[in-house]
């Protein structure tokens, strides 16, 4: 197992700068997603690690070691990407065990050289594999007469069957529906659980970050936005990019200025909401500034200081959205049941000042 250390790394392609001065530890053991969307510069960095793709500046480690011109296939670590490509005139077994095949590894200690496993190990790799992965049953099969969550854990297996030091992942289930999705993501986290490798996974789907990881990285334009727990980034996102990339439906963000008297958060006609906590510093009365408030923090109160026009209601079963405007600034409320709502209602909003996120209206940065 390792640490992976990005230390201010770009990679251009021509023009076009893919991944910018990227700063980024990944600790040993975690599982890190690096989220954001099309063309921010995920699989960029991922190939990176791989040593697929070169490295324009800075410094890559894993582990200790710089590995910026080193081998891909000395870098110890595997990728499973999203199609996950089977052989398909092979058993299971063999296609678990294919990559021990060509490969040479250091198992007599580091100063004895590498060599080939004997098909005892392999056999004994291939059946721990099989044994994390719940493949035993399947072992003899080959992959057509396997579902799709199945041949994904064989691609898995694949992957763990050479102990790299990480593995790599890039969207490797955006193949599957969602069903199998979300029972897919809660055996990665439980293979996770039980491996303790580090773990470096690629997906613009907010959820599956949220969901599996230690830590996420959220990008945006080849730049990292901000790193921390899903806890971290979905409390006190660090600009308006991720507070409105992590969360559905996302954040409400809408232009706001802070009253007169400096001491609230003015939405015109639709009233104010009292300042955050923890304000760096208290911007000057009148300041431009972005409101941001999650649609759960909007709760329908009659003792609510603002007032909304409701638009639509959307029953989703266990709870309803409320499109409303606060003098013209269309929000999200997101409440549990049905609201029994016409549009053209006037309602009053309360929302708790520990809810309230006020960000730059010039830089988006937050001012908490
Ligand atoms: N070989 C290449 N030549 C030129 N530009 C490239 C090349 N590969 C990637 N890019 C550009 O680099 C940027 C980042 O691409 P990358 O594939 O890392 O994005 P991504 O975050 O993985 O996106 P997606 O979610 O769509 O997979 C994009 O603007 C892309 O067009
Ligand atoms: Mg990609």
């Amino acid at each position: 197992m390792a640490s992976v250390t990005f230390d201010a790394v770009t990679k251009r392609y021509g023009d076009v700068v893919a991944v910018d001065s990227l700063d980024l530890e990944i600790v040993d053991g975690e599982f890190m997603v690096l989220l954001g969307p099309s063309g921010c510069g995920k699989t960029t960095a991922l190939r990176m690690i791989a040593g697929l793709e070169d490295i324009s500046d800075g410094t890559l480690r894993i582990g200790d070691r710089v590995v910026n011109d080193v081998d891909p296939a000395r870098r110890d670590i595997s990728m499973v990407f999203q199609s996950y490509a089977l052989y398909p005139h092979m058993t299971v077994q063999r296609n678990i065990e294919s990559p021990l095949l060509a490969r040479h590894y250091h198992l007599d200690g580091p100063d004895q050289p590498a060599r080939k496993l004997t098909s005892a190990e392999r056999a004994e790799r291939v059946a721990e594999a099989a044994r994390v992965l719940d493949l035993e049953p399947y072992l003899k099969r080959k992959p057509a007469a396997l579902s799709g969550g199945q041949r994904q854990r064989v691609a898995l297996a694949r992957a763990f069957v050479g102990r790299p030091q990480a593995f790599l992942m890039d969207e490797p289930l955006s193949n599957l529906d969602a069903k199998l999705r979300a029972q897919t993501r809660i055996e990665l986290v439980d293979l996770h659980r039980r491996v303790g490798t580090t773990v470096v996974y690629v997906t613009h789907d907010q959820v599956e970050a949220m969901t599996m990881a230690t830590r996420v990285a959220v990008m945006s334009m080849g730049k990292l936005q901000q790193v921390g727990t899903p806890q971290d980034v979905y409390a006190k996102p660090i600009n308006t990019f991720v507070a409105q990339f992590i969360g559905t439906p996302p954040m409400n963000c809408v232009d706001a200025a802070i009253a007169a008297d400096g001491t609230a958060v003015d939405l015109g006609a639709a009233g104010r909401l009292p300042l955050p906590a923890g304000l760096q510093a208290r911007p000057a009365a009148g300041a431009p500034v972005v409101l941001g408030v999650r649609p759960e923090h909007l709760t329908l109160d009659p003792a609510g200081s603002l007032t909304a026009v409701v638009r639509a209601v959307e029953w989703l079963g266990h709870e309803c959205l409320i499109a409303a405007d606060l003098d013209d600034r269309l929000v999200t409320l997101r409440q549990a049941g049905m609201a029994i709502l016409e549009p053209g209602a006037e309602v009053k909003v309360a929302v708790d000042a520990a809810d309230v996120h006020l960000f730059d209206a010039e830089t988006t940065e937050r001012l908490t």
